[in-house]
């Protein structure tokens, strides 16, 4: 069974509560409850982790390598606008990774049109609200369970 990780980053467990017109009103549980279900369909298991710290995040990336995991799907909050840390973790572990986001980062403040970890990703998702996750589930369900790209 294919092992993907969805983490999360600061403040995106405040989702439901926070800035509600950007980011939704659904709990992060629940948008969590859905990826579950969607990734169950393409037999994926799926490993959740949400921290408002930087260094806790990149523990889970590299404790993803160690755990044989094949995808990762980061949503890295305001961390992704200036965290070379997290870019230099996501490199380091060399494991497919998809950046995404709810709102569109480039349809609001400036500071967030910049992403220092879309480099080392495969791609970038956003504006897409949770749908931006199971869209990144779908891709890796093509590369990974059917051998092929999407493009
Ligand atoms: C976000 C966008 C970031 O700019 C912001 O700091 C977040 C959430 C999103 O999902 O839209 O915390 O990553």
């Amino acid at each position: 069974m294919k092992k993907i990780a969805i983490i999360n980053g600061p403040n995106l467990n405040f989702l439901g509560i926070r800035q509600k017109e950007i980011y939704g009103s659904k709990y992060l549980e629940d948008i969590n409850r859905r990826i579950s279900k969607e990734a169950q369909k393409f037999g994926f298991e799926t490993i959740f982790f949400c921290s408002n710290s930087e260094g806790a995040i990149i523990d889970k990336i590299q404790k993803c390598f160690f755990n044989e995991i094949d995808g990762i799907i980061i949503n890295a909050g305001a961390y992704t606008h200036y965290s070379y840390a997290i870019r230099d973790a996501i490199a380091s572990v060399s494991i497919p990774t998809i950046e995404v986001h709810l709102s569109n980062i480039y349809a609001r403040e400036p500071f967030r049109e910049k992403s220092v970890i879309a480099p080392v990703c495969i791609g970038q998702i956003t504006g897409f609200g949770e749908y931006s996750y199971i869209m990144a589930l779908d891709y890796f369900n093509n590369i990974l369970n059917k051998s092929t790209t999407t493009f």
